[in-house]
C-alpha cells in the first residue's frame, strides 16, 4: 500500500482505535478524514493528529454512521475535498453489555443500527468507486465477541457477528475487482469505550475475560495498517485472539466448555 497522499477515511476517528488508525496513517503521509458525531471531539482529535504527524492533512466530517443519507453526503464531501477514498476503516461503534433478560429492547436495535448499519452504509458509499478504479481497501472493526458467543454480549456480539458476515461475503465479491476487504477482531482495548462499558458488565462477563489485560489502541492500529498492507482478510492485534479464532473454528466446544465453566464458577 502506498500511503503517501492516499485518502484514508476513518469512522470513529475521534477516539480510541479509530484515532490511533488515523494518526498512524497520517504519520505515513496519508490524507486523513475523521468521521464521528461530536464536532468538538473531532476537532480535538484532528489537533492531536496534526501535532503527532507534523504537516499532515486532516479533515473532519460530523455524521451519524447509522444514518445512510447523512454518512453518504459526508463521505461524498470528504472525497470532493481530499480525493477519492483509497482506504476506509469503519471503527465507529458502541457497546452495551448486560444480561439478555435485563437489557432494554432498544439496546439490541442501537447495536445493529450503529455497529452493523454504521459499517454497511460507509462501505456501500465507497465500494462502487473503488471497484471502478480497481483498487482500495475496506476494513471493518468487529470484536473477539464477533468470533465466539460471550456471556453479556447478546446485543453487541450479534451486531459484531453481522459485521464479520458482511465483510467475509464482501471480500469474495470485491477481491476480483482488486479491492481488499478485511475484518479486525480486537480483544479488550484500553479506550473510552472500555471504560464506559465497565459498570454495565455482569460479573460473568468479567470472569470470562479473566486476568487478560486490555491492549492499547496503538497496537490495534498497527495491526490494521499491517493488515491493509498485507491485504489480510482477518486482522488480529494479539496472539490470544488469533488462537481463539483458530480454536473456535476447529473445535468450537472447547471455548463453550471453558466459558461455561467460568460462568458457573462466578459467585452469584
Ligand atoms: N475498546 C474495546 O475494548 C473494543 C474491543 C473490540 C472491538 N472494539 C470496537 O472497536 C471500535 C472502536 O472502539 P473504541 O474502543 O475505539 O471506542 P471509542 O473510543 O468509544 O470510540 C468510538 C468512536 O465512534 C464514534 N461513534 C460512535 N457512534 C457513532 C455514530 N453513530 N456515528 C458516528 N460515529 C460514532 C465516536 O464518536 P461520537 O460518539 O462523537 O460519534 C468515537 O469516535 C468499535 O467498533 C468497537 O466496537 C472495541
Amino acid at each position: 500500500m502506498d500511503w503517501q497522499g492516499a485518502h484514508v477515511v476513518v469512522t470513529g476517528g475521534s477516539s480510541g482505535i479509530g484515532e490511533a488508525v488515523a494518526l498512524e496513517a497520517a504519520r505515513r503521509r496519508a490524507r486523513v478524514t475523521l468521521v464521528a458525531r461530536t464536532s468538538s471531539r473531532l476537532d480535538e482529535a484532528a489537533s492531536r493528529i496534526r501535532a503527532g504527524a507534523r504537516g499532515s492533512v486532516v479533515g473532519v466530517v460530523s455524521a451519524d454512521v447509522s444514518d445512510q443519507a447523512a454518512i453518504t453526503a459526508a463521505l461524498d464531501r470528504a472525497a470532493a475535498e481530499r480525493g477519492p477514498v483509497d482506504v476506509l476503516v469503519c471503527s465507529a461503534g458502541v457497546t452495551r453489555p448486560g444480561r439478555f433478560l435485563e437489557l432494554d429492547d432498544d439496546v439490541f436495535r442501537s447495536m445493529i443500527d450503529i455497529d452493523y448499519y454504521g459499517t454497511l452504509w460507509p462501505v456501500r458509499c465507497v465500494a462502487p468507486a473503488m471497484v471502478e478504479r480497481g483498487s482500495g481497501s475496506i476494513v471493518g472493526v468487529s470484536s473477539a465477541a464477533g468470533l465466539v458467543g460471550v456471556y453479556g454480549y447478546s446485543a453487541y456480539g450479534a451486531a459484531k457477528f453481522a459485521v464479520r458476515g458482511l465483510l467475509e461475503s464482501l471480500r469474495t465479491e470485491l477481491a476480483p475487482h482488486g479491492v481488499h476487504v478485511g475484518c479486525a477482531y480486537p480483544p479488550d482495548v484500553d479506550t473510552p469505550m472500555l471504560a464506559e462499558e465497565e459498570p454495565f458488565k455482569p460479573a460473568e462477563t468479567k470472569a470470562i475475560a479473566g486476568a487478560i489485560k486490555p491492549i492499547s489502541a496503538q497496537q490495534v492500529a498497527a495491526a490494521i495498517l499491517a493488515g491493509i498492507d498485507g491485504h489480510k482478510a482477518e486482522i488480529y492485534a494479539d496472539p490470544q485472539t488469533r488462537a481463539l479464532a483458530r480454536t473456535v473454528a476447529a473445535a468450537p466446544a472447547v471455548y463453550r466448555r471453558l466459558f461455561d465453566r467460568r460462568v458457573r464458577q462466578t459467585p452469584l
